[in-house]
């Protein structure tokens, strides 16, 4: 079909991802929410997400069988537990967490972490592992 026919069958360049198109700042969206071990999302990319955590402690052991899992260190420093080792991630780095992979995150000492997390918008919070951290729904900031 020629350029520009039929037109108005075609998608409109808008969606409904209010965020989209816009900057946006992630120091600022970290500071309109304060409940730990909560993620809260602040944008969409196809059929990933992007969240935000703010984390203190240590986690539930778990694993996604189909997904990765990308974590950025905002602030703080993250100890990522695998069962056979523990990975120090700093303040600016980046750690994945392969599909099947057994992980904990934890914060080092007692500050609290921000971190930023790119996954699929499926993938469940703490995979087939029902804890009272568990949340299956993240606000929209
Ligand atoms: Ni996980």
């Amino acid at each position: 079909m020629p350029y520009g026919e039929n037109a108005k069958d075609s998608k409109p360049l808008l969606h409904n991802n209010n965020s989209a198109m816009k900057p946006i700042n992630v120091k600022e969206k970290f500071s309109k929410f304060s409940k730990q071990w909560h993620p809260h999302q602040i944008a969409t990319v196809d059929t990933m997400q992007v969240i935000l955590a703010k984390i203190q402690g240590e986690f539930v052991w778990h694993s996604h069988d189909n997904e990765d899992e990308l974590f950025f260190v905002q602030k703080g420093t993250l100890e990522m537990h695998f069962r056979d080792r523990v990975e120090i991630v700093k303040e600016g780095e980046i750690i994945v967490v392969p599909k099947g992979v057994e992980h904990c995150p934890k914060s080092q000492g007692d500050e609290e972490v921000h971190v930023l997390l790119f996954e699929q918008l499926k993938t469940k919070h703490t995979g087939d592992v029902q804890h009272e951290k568990t949340q299956t729904e993240y606000p929209k900031i």
